[in-house]
């Protein structure tokens, strides 16, 4: 029988570390795992705006037929200019198009569905480390990936001259994943002039650049954030970007995305729409509603956007905050924290060995992902020292 023949399937390293996490009774345990963004006391809210905006819409909200593959499309235009900037949408017309997504993995999912429709077995160029699910949802969609080095360790920082030569072997067409901020799991974007030279590479050899942009908002600011992304549109014929508003409006389980495809004329763009709606139909059929609308009620209401933009803005204060305090550790035995303040978002990665990452877990209640990924947000401003003598402390009891 087909399912007998079935051996388990290994768990998800991350989603596995939650629920050990969750088993844990350890009052003082400490969730450094997955990617959510915390308050000082640990929590994960729903912020204000959202539930302000869920109040609006169980009032005003008339009915609850299908909408379409596409989803909901006023969210989709909503969101656009938070994404690209007013002007650049302007510009851009009719050759911007999108959907919505069953959140940021979805707008991935969908964007390689449209690649590999088109072209069977097409190369995506993915530089690592990245986020782990990447290569599972390209590979789903029978794209071929091709990794390259993109972070230097012992600088702490992008490795652009790996980038730039694995860019130059890359065949015209080939597609390339960018994380459009806070890279996941390092931390460390590149540079305004880095960006502006993978930009020529990619102009220059006709590569097709897939953007993956979570987390805009929780670096700096929704507008440095979004610069390098809007940059590069500017620049290239046609991109592909999968945008999640689940960290930067706190909606994580209802799985808010959208996928815009930037195509090189209006007819193009229609036509690339058409085969979203296709695909999405073939999957899911359509994306579910309620985290989409509560996304286009806040954008679309003055008073809500504002405070919705207040609280992001404290979300990235505390972020830095937390980053800064663990770079002000400097050096914690083998390890110099002191990179984590020029690096952006939630994530840091620890150059530290499968070891001790399991004592910190066992002989101390730090929860983090085996890759040596860790989530600055996990950590609050009164547990910085706590962590920086557990850091210090299974690095010693390792090496003896
Ligand atoms: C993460 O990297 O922790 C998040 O993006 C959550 C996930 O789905 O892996």
């Amino acid at each position: 029988m087909l399912l007998d023949a079935l051996n388990p399937h290994p768990a998800d390293g991350l989603l596995a570390l939650m629920s050990l996490y969750a088993a844990d009774t350890r009052r003082s345990k400490l969730d450094l795992g997955v990617g959510v963004y915390r308050t000082e006391a640990g929590a994960t809210p729903v912020m204000t705006a959202v539930k302000q905006a869920e109040w609006k819409l169980l009032q005003a909200q008339g009915s609850k037929s299908y909408l379409g593959p596409e989803g909901d499309l006023e969210f989709v235009r909503a969101l656009q200019p938070l994404v690209f900037g007013a002007t650049l949408v302007a510009d851009l017309g009719a050759r911007l198009t999108g959907v919505q997504t069953v959140g940021g993995t979805g707008a991935l999912r969908l964007a390689a569905d449209l690649v590999a429709g088109a072209s069977p077995g097409h190369v995506l160029w993915l530089g690592t480390p990245s986020w782990p699910n990447h290569t599972p949802v390209f590979a789903a969609s029978g794209l071929r990936v091709r990794s390259y080095r993109q972070f230097d360790a012992a600088a702490q920082g992008f490795d652009l001259a790996a980038t730039l030569a694995a860019l130059e072997r890359a065949g015209a067409g080939d597609l390339v994943l960018l994380h459009g901020c806070c890279h996941n799991p390092t931390g460390a974007d590149p540079s305004a002039e880095e960006w502006e030279q993978v930009i020529e590479v990619i102009v220059r050899r006709g590569l097709l650049p897939l953007v993956d942009i979570a987390y805009q908002g929780l670096g700096r600011d929704p507008e440095s954030d979004a610069w390098a992304l809007r940059r590069l549109v500017e620049c290239v014929p046609q991109a592909l970007v999968a945008y999640s508003c689940d960290k930067n409006f706190g909606l994580y389980r209802e799985r808010v995305g959208a996928l815009y495809v930037v195509a090189a004329s209006g007819a193009a763009a229609a036509a690339a729409s058409s085969h979203l709606a296709a695909h999405a139909r073939a999957s899911y059929s359509m994306p579910a509603d309620h985290g989409a609308a509560v996304v286009r009620t806040i954008l679309g209401d003055a008073s809500l956007r504002a405070a919705w933009s207040e609280e992001l803005r404290g979300m990235a204060a505390r972020v830095n905050g937390i980053r800064g305090a663990l770079a002000a550790l400097g050096q914690v035995g083998a390890i110099e924290l002191s990179p984590l303040a020029r690096q952006r978002g939630l994530f840091a990665l620890l150059p530290l060995p499968a070891a001790a990452i399991e004592r910190l877990r066992i002989d101390h209640g730090v929860y983090m992902a085996g890759s040596g990924r860790i989530n600055v947000a996990g950590l609050s401003m009164g547990a910085v020292a706590r962590f920086g003598d557990a850091l210090r402390t299974v690095q010693t009891a390792v090496a003896a």
